[in-house]
């Protein structure tokens, strides 16, 4: 159906293996210093969760992998490719195999669902509309929100816009499924059916999946791996018991959700 370029496609890296490296990344905004020297290793087929406190760059990692902001230095490499020597044409070819769901979902508000979901299907293939339709009602399926296409987002409860945000990230195929707090502001219920629609699309897809979360809970139940992401590094990762047994005090507190401990308000608040 649609086209998967070789040198951009994680068909060639094994279940398991290395599909995402980032390499000591640097990044800061002016005079802020947000990356200072990140390195983590993502295994084809999992769920990495990453955790941290507000503002410390978890959304900026994200848009690094997707190759939506270019580090200062340090490299990353998906399916042994330098993206961080990628020309505008390789990016463009790399991003289309995979998928985000933004922070807040992010549809185009003046588009109907069906709009939204198709948009890079539009955008990158010339598939007939009829085959386009097609897609938009099995994402829409998969999603649990069948029947909706020609909805406007505003129509929409905000768990609802997450669904459509994920049928969105899905539509391509994608081999690696970036979310960005996907459950935010959703009741306890809601939180439960996207976690459980995030581990479904990770088997049903089997696509890599890179998570962003507050919600501790949801951590635990969907992740393969957590990882902690503190101060511009990735201080700790591992399974979840490991995690769950960690011994560092900025992961305890995480998880504690304590006020007392080395996580405190000038790690999201003062410039360092
Ligand atoms: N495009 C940008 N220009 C300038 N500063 C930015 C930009 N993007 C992010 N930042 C800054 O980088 C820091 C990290 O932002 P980021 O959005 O990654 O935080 P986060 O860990 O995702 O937080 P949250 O959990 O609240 O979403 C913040 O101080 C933010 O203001
Ligand atoms: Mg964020």
């Amino acid at each position: 159906m649609m086209m998967k370029e070789s040198a951009y496609s994680a068909d060639k890296i094994n279940k398991g293996d290395t599909i995402i490296s980032v390499r000591d990344l640097f990044k800061a905004f002016g005079t802020k210093k947000v990356l200072k020297g990140l390195t983590i290793d993502v295994k084809k087929g999992e769920i990495l969760v990453i955790i941290g406190p507000s503002g410390c760059g978890k959304s900026v990692l994200l848009k690094h992998i997707m190759g939506l902001l270019y580090p200062d230095s340090g490299s990353i490499f998906y399916a042994g490719n330098e993206v961080t020597k990628f020309g505008e044409a390789e990016f463009n070819l790399m991003r289309k195999r995979f998928g985000m769901l933004f922070q807040g979902a992010a549809l185009f508000d003046s588009l109907t669902v069906g709009e939204n979901i198709s948009f890079g299907l539009r955008e990158h293939t010339d598939l007939p509309k009829s085959s386009i339709d097609k897609i938009v009602n099995e994402k829409l399926e998969l999603v649990g929100l069948p029947g909706i296409a020609d909805l406007k987002p505003a129509q929409l409860s905000g768990g609802m816009k997450k669904r459509v945000g994920l049928a969105r990230a899905i539509a391509m195929n994608p081999d690696v499924l970036l979310y960005d707090e996907p459950t935010t502001g959703l009741d306890p219920v809601m939180v439960t059916i996207i976690d459980k629609l995030t581990v479904d699309m990770n088997k049903k897809l089997g696509c890599t999946t890179i998570l962003v979360t507050h919600d501790m809970k949801s951590a635990f139940r969907i992740a393969d791996r957590i990882a902690m992401h503190f101060n511009g590094q990735i201080i700790e990762v591992g399974t979840r018991e490991e995690i769950m047994r960690s011994t560092n005090p900025v992961v305890k507190q995480f998880i504690d959700g304590s006020e007392e401990g080395p996580i405190t308000l000038a790690h999201v608040t003062i410039e360092k």
